[in-house]
């Protein structure tokens, strides 16, 4: 038996304003479009709520790691999406969310870890503290009794190749970037938010899953570069910056420390190949190819100009 059928209840996006890569955002406008009911979890009043409600979701205003915030949210809801931005609280939102969902009882939980989890145990674990946070949080779900499924990424193209890398392609043709050498297998956060929506749509199949999710090749910046050259239509280098001085400018642009030492301790990461992986499990949850990176550049070229 399968829970294909809509139903009446609608399915809690959490996350849903969208920052960074936006899942929540572009996965309540995929749900909607197939017909489901989607209740849009956001922190503040603001255009991009104003936004989700004119695409047809409800919207709730609440804070995460508040209870009665998450009693209203999740209160009716069967299906949950849980995600949000990378941040200090993430534990703490993750067990806040798990407690009203176990009370309220639900038939599924999808939720959002990363892929470096999936080289993480009891006894290896990695400098970033938001990795820290990812695999005590899939802990804690695993003892929860939760119907949960797992989706773990690689890196977004939204992050190091957009937000991270567009003030260097404009200024000066540039993607500097202290990746070393290592290879890397980025993906939209686009297609992550379609593999949710898929889950979210059957989830029965999917309960206890966990889904390592990577782009359509794994390969260096050097190869990246070259691919922004096409898609822009002017040489892009790569630059392997040193990574004191980048982070010392993540910090002057008033990205918090816990972001900071996750963004450079992905970068260090990376120099060692651990990167460097590749599964086509997009592709089976979606029937569909991820983005590759010339398609990414040329979908946001006005930025990189
Ligand atoms: N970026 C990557 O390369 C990458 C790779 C793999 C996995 N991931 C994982 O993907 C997730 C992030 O997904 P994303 O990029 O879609 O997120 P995002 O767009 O950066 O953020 C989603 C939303 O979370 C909201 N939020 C933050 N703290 C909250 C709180 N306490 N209560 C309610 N809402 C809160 C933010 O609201 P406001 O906008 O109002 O602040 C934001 O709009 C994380 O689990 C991250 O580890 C990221």
């Amino acid at each position: 038996m399968t829970t294909k059928q809509k139903h009446d209840s609608p399915i809690l996006v959490t996350g849903a304003a969208g920052a960074v890569g936006g899942i929540g955002r572009s996965l309540t406008q995929l749900l909607l479009t197939k017909g489901h009911k989607v209740r849009a979890l956001v922190r503040r009043e603001d255009k991009r709520a104003e936004a989700l409600r004119q695409l047809g979701a409800e919207v709730v205003n609440g804070d995460l790691t508040d209870l009665a915030s998450m009693h209203r949210a999740i209160e009716g809801c069967r299906r949950i999406y849980f995600g949000m931005s990378v941040s200090a609280a993430y534990l703490e939102a993750t067990i806040n969310t798990a407690a009203v969902a176990r009370h309220h009882g639900v038939e599924a939980f999808v939720n959002m870890s990363q892929m470096t989890v999936s080289q993480m145990s009891i006894s290896e674990t990695t400098d970033s503290p938001q990795h820290k946070l990812h695999w005590l949080a899939e802990q804690a779900l695993s003892w929860s009794g939760l119907p949960v499924v797992t989706v773990r990424p690689t890196v977004f193209l939204e992050g190091f190749f957009l937000t991270l890398a567009a003030a260097g392609v404009r200024a000066s043709d540039e993607l500097a970037l202290p990746m070393g050498g290592g290879k890397t297998s980025p993906i939209s956060a686009v297609d992550v938010a379609r593999a949710v929506a898929a889950i979210l749509d059957d989830p029965t199949p999917h309960i206890g899953q966990v889904y390592d999710l990577t782009g359509p090749e794994s390969a260096d910046l050097e190869h990246y570069a070259r691919a922004y050259s096409e898609a822009l239509g002017r040489p892009i280098r790569y630059r392997d910056v040193p990574l004191p001085a980048w982070s010392e400018g993540l910090r002057k642009a008033r990205f918090p420390e816990h972001v900071v030492s996750h963004l450079s301790a992905i970068t260090e990461l990376n120099r060692q190949g651990r990167y460097d992986r590749m599964t086509n499990t997009l592709r089976k949850l979606t029937g569909e190819a991820p983005m590759n990176m010339g398609d990414f550049v040329k979908l946001h070229a006005a930025e990189f100009k």
